[in-house]
């Protein structure tokens, strides 16, 4: 069942954050559900209450360019069907103005984020108002972003730029957004840290004072970038040096200072490419895509039961379910 990321946050704040994670195909959606419902092997699985979480399907607009977008909604439509127990938001990643508006006419998602970080403040909140008064007259939610996060967010390069606290609270105020992507020191993709430094609870406190009461953060570029996956990924065959991560460690304490959505995709690239890269380097005689696709399900799922813990998601689906009456 389809709600909005406001549903889910009201229940997690303060508490654990939803796992928000970007999908590009039907292995992806496939395993994401079930490892939303504590099942990894097969959909015939029994769901594991203990296990299962409510959580965030992520599309950018990479990941609708992909194909075609409406494969996207095609399969997420199906995975409800198939996983009638399943309870999640459907959200655009880092949309412009024009896509968050052709993802609110679409009737599919249930949040939009406008990405105008990279604009002037001013603008940010007048290009955010604009998308907020739109998605808002059809019971859709907005995610907006202040500050930049280092790295690549979808084809634009940043350099960091931790979020003022007292500019969030501004920005809040006027752009109506109902959440709010802060930088505090993550950035995408699977390289993020040089030495040892983490995330800055300084600025994450600063921030929560701020802004008003129980107003759901959300942090970008938060894969942990497991040095198990990438060992496995350069064993067979990679080369991806100096990666790291966010400290999963740290989930927890950015949960309970307010943030409530914690967006995951590179971790998910990482399992995919070391469970494909280890099946064909071990089976050698084998070019089916079907049993290295079987095996990075499984894999995914797992691991997504794994994260949900770290997010403190885990076993939070009956509560949710029961708040909502659904
Ligand atoms: O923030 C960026 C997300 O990881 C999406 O990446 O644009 O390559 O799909 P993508
Ligand atoms: P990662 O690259 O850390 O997975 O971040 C994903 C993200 O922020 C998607 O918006
Ligand atoms: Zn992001």
């Amino acid at each position: 069942m389809i709600v909005t990321t406001t549903e889910l946050f009201k229940q997690a704040y303060g508490k654990y954050a939803v796992g928000a994670y970007n999908i590009n195909n039907l292995e992806q959606v496939i395993g994401l559900f079930r490892g939303n419902l504590g099942k990894s092997k097969s959909n015939d699985e029994p769901e594991d209450a203990s296990k299962a979480a409510p959580f965030i399907i992520q599309i950018s607009r990479g990941a609708r360019d992909y194909t075609d977008k409406r494969f996207l909604e095609s399969m997420i439509r199906t995975a409800e069907q198939v996983f009638p127990e399943a309870i999640f938001a459907v959200h655009l990643d880092h949309g412009t103005e024009e896509v968050c508006y052709d993802c609110i006419d679409s009737g599919f998602y249930s949040s939009v984020m406008i990405d105008a970080s990279h604009c002037p403040f001013e603008e940010n909140i007048a290009t955010t108002r604009r998308v907020v008064d739109r998605a808002h007259e059809k019971g859709i939610v907005v995610e907006a972003e202040l500050g930049q996060l280092g790295g690549v967010e979808e084809d634009i390069v940043g350099s960091v730029k931790l979020t003022d606290p007292d500019q969030a609270a501004e920005f809040i105020e006027k752009s109506g957004c109902d959440s709010l992507a802060v930088a505090i020191g993550t950035s995408h993709g699977a390289f993020k840290f040089s030495g040892k430094q983490g995330l800055h609870f300084d600025c994450l406190e600063k921030i929560q004072a701020a802004v008003p009461a129980n107003f759901p953060l959300v942090m970008h570029g938060s894969s942990s970038v497991p040095k198990e996956w990438v060992d496995r990924i350069n064993n067979a065959g990679g080369a991806m040096k100096n990666a790291s991560g966010v400290n999963e460690d740290e989930y927890n304490k950015a949960a309970k200072m307010g943030v409530c959505k914690i967006n995951i995709d590179t971790d998910g690239r990482l399992v995919w490419c070391a469970t494909h890269r280890e099946f064909f380097r071990d089976h050698p005689e084998q070019f089916d895509l079907r049993p290295a696709g079987k095996l990075f399900m499984a894999n995914y799922a797992d691991y997504i039961v794994h994260k949900n813990t770290m997010l403190g998601s885990n076993g939070q689906l009956e509560a949710v379910r029961e708040v909502l009456g659904k």
